[in-house]
């Protein structure tokens, strides 16, 4: 972890916004939150735009390890802390879009990010885009057993508008973007011009929402280094005994490129800790 934590304080150095690693997060990260937070306010109901309706399935849900359908609470108020901390620093930054990433497969970034929007949303004050931006192994729908017809590849292949591809899963405060096509030419759409579409349509939406990204590895493809440029924040997900030192190594030039807000260690020995940053 301490090769995280370098980056991060080498970070904090060069960009003073932010907040210089975990350990200085109890002071000046959340005063600054304090002062940049807007008063609270629900927006009117007519200001709150509506989204199509796709149906969820409880048992892929919780086949999937979703928090709505966890009974576990260390897993439940792990997740609290964590919804918290990102709030915080995002606030702190006037941040709203934050990639999920890792550095391979299956070290629990869709779960994350998953169980992240879920628990963002249910801050009362915050209003979450979930999106599923790896293009080329899409998971999100599946996880969530979601009914639906298009995709965010149908958007990028202008096969579908932003308003067919922006769900509302019954999740108050949250919108879900799920994809069913996978596509090879990943970070190619990443950046062309119908994904800035995207981001800018999702940005003018109201109210203003954080925008969660679930991505794919960062050593896999070149999807995240192509995208970090557009992503305000990134969390990357370490699995503990999954997670090799040589591959972290790798990791750091990509992870210098990018405002790094925290690590996840999924799947901690350490009960209470599990996810935690
Ligand atoms: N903390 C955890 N404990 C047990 N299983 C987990 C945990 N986090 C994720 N998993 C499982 O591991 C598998 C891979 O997780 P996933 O989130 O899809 O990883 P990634 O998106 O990084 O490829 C899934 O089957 C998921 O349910
Ligand atoms: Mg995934």
């Amino acid at each position: 972890m301490s090769l995280i934590e370098e980056v991060m304080r080498r970070q904090a150095h060069e960009r003073t916004a932010v907040p210089a690693g975990l350990a200085t997060h109890a002071g000046g990260a959340v005063s600054a939150a304090r002062a940049a937070r807007p008063a609270a306010h629900a927006p009117a109901p007519e200001a709150v735009q509506q989204y199509r309706v796709a149906a969820v399935d409880p048992d892929a849900m919780e086949r999937n390890r979703v928090l709505l359908r966890m009974q576990d609470l260390a897993v439940s108020r792990a997740y609290k802390i964590l919804r918290t901390r990102v709030l915080h620093r995002m606030a702190a930054n006037n941040w709203y879009t934050l990639g999920v990433t890792g550095t391979a497969a299956g070290e629990g970034k869709t779960t994350t990010a998953v169980n992240l929007a879920i628990a963002l949303a249910q801050d009362p004050n915050a209003w979450v885009f979930l999106v599923d931006l790896d293009l080329q192994r899409p998971q999100l729908g599946a996880y969530l057993g979601m009914s639906y017809e298009y995709g965010l590849t149908d958007f990028l292949t202008g096969q579908a508008e932003l308003e067919q591809v922006v769900y509302d899963i019954g999740i108050k405060r949250l919108a879900v973007v799920p994809n069913a096509s996978p596509v090879e030419t990943s970070s190619e759409h990443l950046l062309s011009a119908k994904m800035a579409d995207f981001i800018n349509a999702l940005e003018a939406q109201t109210p203003r929402r954080i925008v969660v990204f679930d991505m794919p590895p960062i050593m896999m493809s070149d999807d995240v280094l192509a995208f970090a440029p557009r992503v305000d924040c990134f969390l990357l997900v370490v699995s503990q005994g999954h997670t090799a030192r040589r591959t972290l190594a790798n990791a750091k030039e990509v992870l210098a490129e990018m405002n790094l807000l925290g690590v996840v260690l999924n799947r901690s020995t350490e009960r209470n800790d599990s996810p935690y940053y």
